[in-house]
């Protein structure tokens, strides 16, 4: 519990207290102060602001026996500043000369003891000038230097006007602050000392915190990015070895430098994976695009994957069968690369979703201004309760054979083209996805020269 005597004891001065609103209890504790005061044989002039008069009145009739005799012996003495206030101006000279003349008075009764002088200020206070405010603590300041009184001023922290916080930095020797629970002392040095540490702390919390924050963003980005690259890396491994492996099989040479073209075309896509690992280590991920058919971005994505299907031909105990249809005409905007791979991350759910057994159909075909790819396989299916989780990093039902980013790439993929992706499936009978596009108006003979040049067909 706050003990103002404890705080004001041995510091006989001009003392500002600084609090945050006037409660009952702070009321309880001046009460607390006064009381010993008087038991001092000390004195107050008392000046109270209209608005807590009457608490204030209250609170010091309950002093009751002591403020009495206090009364009695002329030693009290209430001023209200309601007295001083003529059409809502406060004459403020009036109300120092008459500070100055019960403290002179009080002074002779008491003889050579200080009279205590407590001034509860709040709004008042603001409804004067700087200059006035500055007069009126050069008056009370002289009062004090004569030897005859302290001072105590108590302010309300919201009341405090901005200007008004220089002059009562100049003028006390001590500004006592109200805690949560408790109230401390400082000189006014100390107080500006301590209210800079506290900002410079809270800065520097908040810019650890900001810190900790931005490493945290950081490492997750990196975590996903990295996984992202890390299943590319497995596709492109797994299509190079699959297309490598038919070709083993195989004496046909035409079939066999096919597989080498789409070879050595994978083999490019791993200079992508590189510039995409560089460019997540200097943060700035740009993703070039260009204008591309869509059929063209689709075939290129079918020969990543059309190893799998010929080498289970060839083993004749297995049946999967690729069904494609590309009627699409349109053109889109797109990373070539980042596209291919997330409608192949769809193409290989599917062909894993058959085990080696179904048939799966790649369809693309145009509506209005989208283009549509449909990748259907008659595997497994999804369970209704899983569907609102496939689209989830890291969701798999695939145990160490999956990472569970397949799907959850695309999706992000595919919504950087401005695509829609949707779902169709049942338990048993297999699963249909299907996505829309938005098609550009594009001028088709530049985009078919160009797109010769990439396309090794
Ligand atoms: N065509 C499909 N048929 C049945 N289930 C599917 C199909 N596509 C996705 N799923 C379900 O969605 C889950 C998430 O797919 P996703 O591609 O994100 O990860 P994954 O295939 O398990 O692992 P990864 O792609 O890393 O190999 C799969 O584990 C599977 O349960
Ligand atoms: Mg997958």
């Amino acid at each position: 519990m706050w003990n103002i005597n404890e705080l004001i004891n041995g510091r006989s001065g001009f003392i500002g207290v600084i609090s945050s609103y006037i409660s009952e209890n702070e009321l309880n504790l001046f009460k607390e102060y006064i009381k010993n005061n008087f038991v001092n044989d000390g004195g107050l002039v008392y000046v109270c602001s209209s608005s807590i008069k009457e608490q204030c009145l209250q609170f010091l009739n309950e002093l009751d026996k002591d403020l009495k005799k206090l009364i009695n012996i002329n030693r009290l003495v209430l001023i209200s500043r309601d007295e001083y206030i003529v059409n809502r101006k406060i004459n403020m000279d009036k109300l120092i000369n008459r500070i100055a003349m019960e403290i002179a008075r009080l002074s002779e009764i008491i003889a050579d003891k200080k009279t205590c002088v407590y001034i509860c200020v709040d709004s008042f206070w603001n409804s004067l000038n700087l200059r006035k405010v500055r007069e009126v603590y050069i008056k009370l300041r002289e009062l004090y230097n004569a030897g005859k009184a302290n001072f105590i001023i108590r302010y309300i922290v919201e009341d405090i006007d901005n200007p008004h916080i220089i002059p009562i930095l100049q003028y006390h020797d001590y500004l006592i602050v109200d805690g949560v629970d408790n109230f401390e002392a400082y000189t006014p040095e100390e107080l500006v000392h301590k209210a800079l540490t506290l900002l410079s702390e809270k800065h520097s919390i908040n810019y650890k915190c900001y810190k900790v924050m931005m490493k945290n963003e950081y490492l997750e980005n990196m975590e996903q990015s990295m996984a992202g690259i890390i299943h590319d890396i497995n596709n492109l491994l797994v299509s190079i070895l699959g297309y490598a492996q038919y070709s083993l099989q195989i004496d046909d040479m035409n079939e066999i430098r096919k597989g080498l073209e789409v070879i050595s075309r994978l083999a490019l896509d791993g200079s992508c994976i590189t510039k995409k690992v560089k460019s997540n280590f200097k943060r700035s991920f740009e993703t070039q695009k260009d204008i591309y058919k869509f059929n063209y971005i689709v075939e290129n994505c079918l020969d990543m994957v059309k190893h799998k299907f010929k080498s289970l031909a060839l083993s004749k105990t297995k049946n999967l069968e690729l069904s494609v249809s590309l009627d699409s005409k349109n053109y889109i905007y797109a990373n070539e690369y980042d596209l291919r791979h997330s409608i192949n991350n769809i193409i290989q759910n599917g062909i894993e979703a058959m085990e080696d057994r179904g048939i799966l159909t790649v369809r693309t075909y145009d509506e209005g201004d989208n283009i549509v790819l449909e990748i259907s396989d008659t595997g497994c299916g999804i369970d209704e309760r899983l569907m609102n989780h496939v689209f989830k990093p890291y969701f798999t039902t695939k145990g160490a054979r999956g990472t569970g980013l397949g799907l959850s790439i695309a999706k992000k993929i595919f919504e950087e083209h401005g695509g829609k992706i949707y779902i169709d499936s049942k338990v048993g009978e297999g699963t249909k996805f299907t996505i829309y596009f938005p098609a550009i108006k594009f001028d088709e003979s530049v985009a078919e020269k160009k797109q010769e040049v990439y396309n090794t067909d």
